[in-house]
């Protein structure tokens, strides 16, 4: 964690778990470092990164904390939670971290890893996660080595990730409004709001204008498998990916199975999903048939995902 620290400070690229998935980072007042990062990710700098910090002061001096985005800090930090937010005036993090905006995205991740990395570099490290742009997140380090491997400094191992799913994304620079569903269930922050998340517009996900989330590119998070959603029957030769202990005919053709969560838990699920895509890739599934998962608490997230996977596939 210490040499993380000193890679941060000499603007290097170092890979380390948060409790939603692996992140790639980098110091966030180092345009070159961000550059760097970019071209390791091969991801389109147009995409603003997420500034993730150790504590709300550091939060405080990057950017403006309305009264909803106070609650939800209050509430859910550390935790898998993003606030985008108004820039603070002499806000550090660099301009090509933010892609020219005068919003910030902001995170302090519980991960204890994270947390202390954060702590012995003492400034914003911008991380999004550690896969290549387009390919799932990385939920281990062995992922992060899969993609990533001589293209970055270092990669901090901390086991497997407990959430599984990228953070939730809300924007506190209007009424609070759900930019990205994700670790932190819709249903706990409405509750702490006392009123609905507003709906971002729709062509905030697509690829035109300026988007509200502009990482929320129709087809993302995708396996090199087709993936086809819903499945309530199996084609032959078509990998399962199971959810709960429900019937599904065809089955005994199923060139694999492999179950989300056999309980039919959502968090385990979620804690099981960007894996278990990975794991049928590598078994060189040809078509991933995904039973249907409800969309209560971490199953907004699921869905979501599986929605980007499936885009332009099926
Ligand atoms: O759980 C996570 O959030 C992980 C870990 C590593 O923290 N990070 C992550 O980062 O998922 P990334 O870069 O894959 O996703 C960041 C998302 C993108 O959809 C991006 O467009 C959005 O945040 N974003 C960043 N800044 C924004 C801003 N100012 N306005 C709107 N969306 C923003
Ligand atoms: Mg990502």
């Amino acid at each position: 964690m210490a040499a993380a620290a000193r890679v941060f400070a000499e603007g290097g690229l170092v890979a380390f778990p948060t409790e939603t998935v692996y992140g790639l980072g980098a110091d966030a007042t180092n345009p070159a470092a961000i550059a760097r990062l970019y071209q390791a990710k091969g991801r389109p700098a147009f995409n603003p990164l997420i500034a993730h910090v150790g504590d709300l002061k550091a939060a405080r001096r990057i950017a403006r904390f309305d009264a909803p985005a106070e609650a939800l800090a209050e509430a859910f930090w550390p935790g898998p939670l993003t606030l985008v937010l108004p820039k603070a005036p002499g806000c550090a993090v660099a301009d090509l971290a933010t892609a020219g905006l005068d919003t910030v995205a902001i995170r302090i991740p519980a991960h204890p890893v994270a947390r202390e990395i954060l702590r012995a570099f003492g400034g914003p490290v911008v991380a999004p996660s550690a896969n290549l742009s387009g390919h799932v997140s990385p939920t281990t380090a062995a992922h992060v080595q899969s993609d990533l491997a001589g293209r970055i400094d270092l990669i901090v191992d901390g086991g497997a990730v407990e959430v599984g799913v990228e953070s939730t994304i809300v924007g506190c620079f209007d009424e609070p409004m759900l930019l990205r569903p994700g670790g932190l269930a819709r249903a706990e922050i409405e509750r702490v709001l006392g009123r609905a998340l507003k709906q971002p517009p729709a062509d905030a996900t697509g690829d035109s204008g300026q988007p509200l989330a502009p990482g929320m590119l129709a087809s993302h998070y995708a396996p090199r498998a087709r993936v086809r959603l819903n499945a309530t029957s199996l084609k032959a030769g078509e990998a399962l990916l199971a959810f709960g202990l429900g019937a599904i005919s065809g089955i005994d053709g199923a060139s694999t199975v492999m179950n989300l969560s056999e309980r039919g838990d959502v968090d385990e699920a979620a804690a099981n999903l960007f894996g278990y895509l990975r794991a049928l890739d590598a078994k060189g599934a040809h078509t991933i048939a995904v039973m249907p998962i409800p969309q209560h608490g971490l199953g907004e997230a699921i869905n979501d995902r599986l929605r980007r996977a499936a885009v332009g596939r099926e």
